[in-house]
């Protein structure tokens, strides 16, 4: 059976992930999320001082790229991979609000961005693979067989993420969440460098009111039509 690339754009807190862990099970293929990696090397930055609520010294988190190693290994019980910085497990402290917050200013360097890209190449060189993030679509894998792009507001984004942080146990308020949410959307569509755009030949999904099991249905149908027809 021939193997397809799937590639999955979109606001944060859109479901991105929750859809492209779901679908790579079910084809068996292999799942990246890329936002992993820009929050690992945020937090990087966050235990190296070179990042604060005022200050980004960009010179030395450059500098350092090349010492950052970023791994996946794959966790049989939760059935996807979770993120490695420097051989440290750090899949729960890239998820608190504070490296949120610091991330989309990480994301903007080129340098960075540059790095994660060459990396997410190689790891998708063989196709079958399902990659969530911001510029799947127009940069990373711009040949990719299915684009989708997913939306919805920025409340319904933040009640979901909002949610997320309290069952983990996080204090923090909606309105928190929300600035945060409205921020990134900000600094990710006016970046320099990739923003955050729909490719054209990307298929968008408003999911405000639609639920995982109907999203879910309606990109695999997407999927499996393009790999029977290969
Ligand atoms: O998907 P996420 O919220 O975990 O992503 C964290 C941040 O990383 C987000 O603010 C934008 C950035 N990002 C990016 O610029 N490019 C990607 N491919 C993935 C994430």
């Amino acid at each position: 059976m021939k193997k397809i690339t799937i590639a999955i754009d979109g606001f944060s807190s859109t479901g991105k992930s929750t859809l492209a862990k779901q679908l790579a099970k079910h084809l068996g293929y292999i799942y990246v999320d890329t936002g992993a990696m820009y929050r690992a090397i945020a937090l990087f930055a966050m235990q190296n001082n070179f990042i604060s609520i005022d200050s980004l010294d960009k010179e030395s988190l450059v500098k350092a790229l090349p010492n950052i190693k970023l791994q996946f290994h794959f966790n049989a019980d939760l059935g996807y991979a979770e993120m490695y910085l420097n051989d440290s497990y750090v899949e729960k402290e890239i998820r608190t609000i504070e490296v949120s917050s610091f991330v989309s200013r990480i994301a903007e360097i080129s340098e960075v961005r540059s790095k994660l890209v060459e990396q997410q190449q190689e790891m998708g060189k063989n196709k079958g693979i399902v990659m969530d993030g911001r510029d799947i679509g127009t940069v990373v894998f711009k040949d990719a067989e299915l684009k989708i792009f997913m939306t919805s507001s920025p409340e319904t984004r933040a009640q979901r993420r909002f949610e997320e942080l309290k069952a983990k146990g996080d204090v923090v308020s909606f309105e928190e969440v929300l600035q945060n949410v409205q921020e990134r959307d900000y600094i990710d569509t006016h970046r320099a460098d990739s923003p955050l755009v729909m490719a054209d030949d990307a298929i968008e999904i408003d999911n405000s009111y639609l639920t995982r099991e109907e999203q879910f249905a309606a990109v695999l149908e997407l999927s499996e039509e393009l790999i029977n027809s290969l």
